[in-house]
């Protein structure tokens, strides 16, 4: 499953990249508002540090200026995924744009037939909002299950999931179970996956007892090769 940060922040971006966990980024326009960031500088410099999928949203709703945007978007970098949003008129540039070789994410998805729709119009990822949907008082996980189910039955649809509007670890988990491609999430809640209190528990006591030996292993200089060493 691949990890892909939703967030705006280039600070979080490079942060996250570091642990080399991080598969992609996904913005949209109300992200990109809360950062400040003029867009297109921003979606640059994000590509200089991640190498997988760079989401990058169109901001009109009609057909031609949506194009012409993609379009644009799809110059800044090679890994560029241009997102549209899940309307006619978007899925009529994601057919055009996945004809020409780019990578579309279909966003704002909230149904099984929006999510097939996508898939037919040729869309690099799908992405549902599991929490946007639970907030209303529907199962978001639900609509994962149903579209993994529904893409399971045509070897055709190569359409990835993308699981967006992740709030939590059990969003993540449940998606996993169900298969999901890929999960964007908040910065906050990568970095709760790798908590665990008795995981900091135990480092503790580890660190306290090998303290108690007296003893330390040596160490290789940074960059040195390991595998034909002899100690
Ligand atoms: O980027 C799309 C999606 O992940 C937004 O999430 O939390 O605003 O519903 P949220």
């Amino acid at each position: 499953m691949k990890f892909f940060v939703d967030t705006a922040e280039i600070a979080d971006i490079r942060d996250l990249a570091e642990t080399g966990l991080l598969d992609g980024v996904t913005t949209n326009p109300s992200l990109v508002a809360k950062s400040g960031r003029q867009f297109i500088d921003l979606v640059k410099e994000i590509c200089e540090v991640v190498d997988g999928p760079v989401s990058a949203e169109v901001a009109s709703t009609d057909f031609d200026t949506m194009l012409a945007e993609g379009k644009f978007l799809s110059t800044l970098a090679p890994n560029i995924a241009v997102k549209v949003p899940l309307t006619p008129a978007g899925l009529k540039v994601c057919k055009t744009l996945s004809r020409d070789g780019t990578m579309v994410n279909v966003t704002l998805c909230f149904s099984a037939a929006q999510a097939l729709l996508a898939a037919k119009a040729g869309a690099t990822f799908v992405s549902p909002f599991v929490g946007r949907l639970d907030d209303v008082g529907e199962n978001g996980m639900n609509l994962i299950a149903d579209i993994a189910q529904i893409y399971a039955m045509y070897d055709e649809i190569d359409t990835q999931i993308l699981v967006a509007s992740i709030r939590h670890p059990i969003h993540l988990i449940e998606a996993a179970k169900l298969g999901a491609d890929v999960a964007t999430m908040p910065p906050a809640v990568i970095r709760s996956l790798f908590n665990h209190p008795l995981t900091d528990k135990g480092l503790a006591q580890f660190v306290a007892d090998w303290a108690k030996t007296g003893q330390t292993i040596p160490t290789l200089p940074a960059g040195k090769k390991t595998k034909s060493v002899v100690l």
